[in-house]
């Protein structure tokens, strides 16, 4: 159980631990109720650090026995661990524990996953195995024996030894507890080979429980591709003899990086063309390489403390980006990346939960592995490329990955590299790493013989904690086009560094039209009142192929917002000039299907929210509606063309050209469905051999309130399957009318198939409720009491996931009162309850301050 009055740690409170861990050997003897676990440690005292008080982290483990030198021991044993007298020098401690995996239901630790037994030890999670100092800078070599009668026993490294009923593992790699992991089951191989381009063979294996060989390809094919990319880009070679990925069906997140041995969420590894989505083949190459990379940036390098966790996650997410851009197209990758951004990340900085890249504070780190460590980190990195340019960032890794190999390092050793590499002061960047929120870019422009002048002021708002912002050196990409289309002034990069800054662009024959922040060059809201007839025009010329993605939506927002506000028409303008987009053959499908796409709903209320307006729900639902309308009727006699164009010959293929194709096809289909009340989409959902197809057509009907048959239909295809019954749980609740949201949402927890243990699941309902948008601000708040009561009843069972899914109700201060007083109701609802976990009383407490 969690102590009553939750610790704060401080950042600035970070002292060594006092001795170095040499090695480390385990034994598990595993039992449903009873696993024993020996374990022996050699300790030295580390000569950096002086000694203090030998305390090792344990959390809900009894001791059986310890010793120290081979003498009993009797430890004092606290709720987070134990405190032991030790000798001055060296000496191996030895300590056999008993915990119960059947009964760990937190997916934390050691636990137990459909008969399989599986461990998730990041970030704090080793501690619920055995007695150790679970922090990432202690680093030592693990040797592992499991005892157990499933046949498969696997652990991090190398296996050394195996026999009837057990197996061996040796890792070489010092490594913290965090990245230790263990599977053991009954479990089928989907097994490969690579060979490194040193000559090293090494074995590849996907893990799966029966029945799942079939999903397995895909994931391989990613993992191949992403060694490959890691040599070639980085240099950076694996370094074990084998590769072992494991799919497990109950897990808090995506996927773990652990030594030698991946541990995925079935749903971020298992595919197949009949069961996963061309965005789900996407979703999981981009995984597999994100956990492949960090083998360097993450476990070859570490973190010293667990405040520097964007060291390696933002940069294992920029490392991913560049990936998928590499293999697909750069251009869409970046715009669905910002789309994102601001979806999930742009909320979380303007809202009660606002925090720095790195955090000084937290009571519990689980609640930290954030949108903005995880992606605002990856921002940063990309705007310290964009400083310095390409070859100075190849070189400043290859220093990073020299210095620093082995180490357990800090924000402040990367921005070192990069000091060294290029000789840049790297002091006032920093400030992206400690404060928090998004900086706002206003633009004024002046024309003068010749010369155009830009002026940029920057500010960013308070966020909790941090009233007054320093400016911070914001990289702004700037393009300019002349009246005829073509690009005056390519390309520059300039560097703002103070709160109001002007940038002259001399010798211009015309005033041009300026193309400002391209390829979304910093993290920052743009704020620019550009006539329409000027986005218009960005929208037919522009070069860069964000900044004309972007001059669309932004048309789209502000022609959403005048009939939120004022119940304007629909911009016909703006429809006219994106269908001359629609129609140009040269452009590639996928950014056609994303020109089509309308801002969601929750960035609606985001843009009005930035604007001072009260956002009101249903009025964004409506208009967006109509809006779609509207587009449906102007593009209709082009329909037919575009559906031509997105038709696929070939077999069956989750590449980018394919998939471009095939969401082409999907808005097509969703426009033509509020034409033709259903008919195209029961056509293709009838015929359609592949997920994609199946799922695009059965959201179309959703919406347009026609699925009964189909949503029957595709429950008796795949009930069997658990993966594609998690959609079949979602779709129906975020694509529902947003008046039956709510009803639906309860509907489906009462069904027999809703396994609310299961994080997958329970996400796929409650989760699907958080993300329709007028659904759950129901103005009956019946959305908000049904959230609030399944998390009340999920956080005992798994407080991780549980205070995750909090977050829903960050933005409730941004709502009428009448909602607010609904939402602030439940969440003190929340926070009354007796024995809430650490991890939900932080998320409530601090998005209810
Ligand atoms: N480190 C994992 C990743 O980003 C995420 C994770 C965090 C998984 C905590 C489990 C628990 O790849
Ligand atoms: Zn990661």
């Amino acid at each position: 159980m969690k102590d009553a009055a939750p610790q704060t740690v401080y950042l600035s409170d970070y002292k060594p631990f006092g001795w170095r861990v040499e090695d480390v050997s385990l034994t598990f003897r595993l039992a449903p109720e009873a696993t024993r676990i020996l374990s022996r440690i050699r300790f030295a005292p580390d000569p950096a650090a002086p000694a203090q008080d030998f305390f090792l982290h344990g959390e809900d483990v009894s001791l059986i026995r310890a010793t120290i030198d081979g003498a009993e021991v009797t430890p004092e044993i606290t709720p987070q661990g134990l405190r032991c007298a030790v000798p001055e020098g060296a000496f191996t401690w030895e300590a056999e524990v008993e915990i119960a995996p059947a009964s760990n239901t937190a997916l934390e630790g050691l636990y137990m996953s459909g008969g399989m037994y599986c461990t998730q030890c990041e970030a704090e999670g080793f501690r619920k195995i055995t007695y150790y100092p679970d922090r990432p800078d202690v680093m030592a070599t693990f040797s592992v024996r499991i005892e157990s009668d499933l046949p498969v026993l696997l652990s991090n490294g190398n296996p050394t030894g195996s026999g009837d009923g057990w197996a061996e593992w040796h890792d070489p790699w010092p490594k913290p507890a965090y990245l230790f992991a263990l599977v053991t089951g009954d479990l089928r191989n989907h097994p490969d080979t690579f060979t490194t381009r040193s000559g090293k063979e090494v074995a590849l294996n996907i893990w799966v429980r029966p029945g799942d060989e079939g999903k397995c390809a895909w994931g391989m094919e990613a993992l191949k591709k992403s060694m490959t990319w890691d040599e070639e880009v980085h240099g950076r070679e694996y370094d074990l003899d084998v590769f072992n990925i494991v799919a497990v069906d109950d897990f808090n997140m995506g996927a773990m990086e652990n030594k030698g041995l991946n541990i995925f969420n079935s749903a971020a590894v298992l595919a197949s063309p009949e069961t996963a989505t061309d965005a789900n083949f996407e979703r999981i190459e981009s995984i597999i390489a994100h956990e492949y990379f960090h083998n360097w940036t993450g476990n070859r390098i570490t973190c010293r403390d667990w405040f520097q966790l964007c060291l390696k996650e933002g940069l294992t997410v920029f490392r991913d980006q560049q990936f998928t851009s590499d293999l697909r197209s750069a251009a869409v990758k970046r715009i669905e990346d910002v789309a994102q951004l601001r979806a999930r990340q742009f909320p979380e900085d303007q809202g009660p939960l606002a925090h720095p890249v790195r955090p000084e504070s937290f009571q519990e780190i689980n609640n930290f592995y954030t949108a903005t460590v995880y992606e605002k980190g990856a921002e940063v990195i990309g705007m310290l490329k964009r400083l310095v340019g390409d070859e100075a960032y190849a070189k400043a890794l290859d220093l990073y990955f020299d210095r620093h190999d082995g180490d357990a390092a800090t924000i402040e050793d990367w921005l070192r590299v990069f000091e060294d590499a290029t000789g840049r002061d790297l002091s006032q960047f920093k400030r992206w790493y400690s404060q928090a929120g998004t900086p706002r870019l206003s633009v004024e422009e002046a024309w003068d013989d010749g010369t155009y002048t830009l002026t940029f002021t920057q500010v960013t708002p308070p966020t909790p904690g941090q009233p007054d912002k320093a400016p911070q050196v914001i990289p702004i990409a700037v393009g300019l086009l002349s009246p005829n289309g073509d690009e005056a002034v390519p390309t520059r990069m300039l560097e703002m560094t103070e709160g109001k800054q002007s940038f002259a662009f001399e010798g211009l024959s015309a005033r041009p039209v300026p193309s400002i922040l391209r390829g979304f060059s910093a993290p920052v809201v743009l704020e620019r009142d550009v006539p329409a007839e000027e986005r218009a025009f960005l929208l037919a010329h522009d070069a860069d192929p964000f900044n004309r993605w972007d001059s669309s939506r932004s048309l789209a927002r502000e022609a959403l917002i005048a009939m939120i506000r004022d119940g304007a028409e629909p911009d016909a303008t703006w429809i006219d000039a994106l269908g001359r987009v629609l129609r140009d053959e040269t452009l590639d499908p996928a950014f056609r299907a994303l020109m089509l796409g309308l801002p969601t709903q929750a960035e609606l209320a985001q843009v009005l929210h930035e604007k001072g307006v009260t956002p009101d729900p249903d009025a964004i639902c409506n208009s967006t509606e109509a809006m779609a309308d509207a587009m449906a009727k102007r593009f209709e006699p082009m329909l037919d063309d575009l559906a031509a164009q997105a038709q696929v010959d070939a077999p069956y293929a989750p590449d980018a050209e394919q998939s471009g194709k095939r969401s082409l096809g999907g808005a097509v289909l969703a426009l033509r469905t509020r034409l033709d009340g259903g008919a195209a989409a029961r056509a293709q959902f009838a015929a359609a051999d592949n997920m994609t197809l199946q799922l695009s057509a059965l959201t179309c009907l959703i919406r347009a309130g026609e699925a009964r048959a189909e949503l029957d239909a595709f429950h008796d295809q795949w009930q069997g399957d658990r993966l594609v019954m998690d959609k079949w749980f979602g779709l129906q609740i975020a694509a529902a009318d947003p008046a039956e949201a709510p009803d639906r949402a309860k509907a489906l927890t009462q069904h027999p198939a809703f396994d609310w243990k299961n994080p997958n699941r329970f996400r796929a309902v409650l989760g699907a409720l958080a993300m329709n948008h007028a659904g759950f601000h129901h103005k009956t708040g019946a959305g908000y009491r049904l959230l609030a009561d399944w998390l009340l009843r999920l956080d005992p069972l798994n407080p991780q996931t549980t205070a995750r899914m909090c977050s829903a109700f960050q933005t409730w201060r941004r709502y009428d009162t009448g909602r607010q007083a609904m939402m602030k109701e439940q969440l003190e609802r929340i926070a009354a309850k007796d024995g809430l976990s650490r991890d939900t009383s932080e998320m409530v407490g601090r998005i209810l301050s």
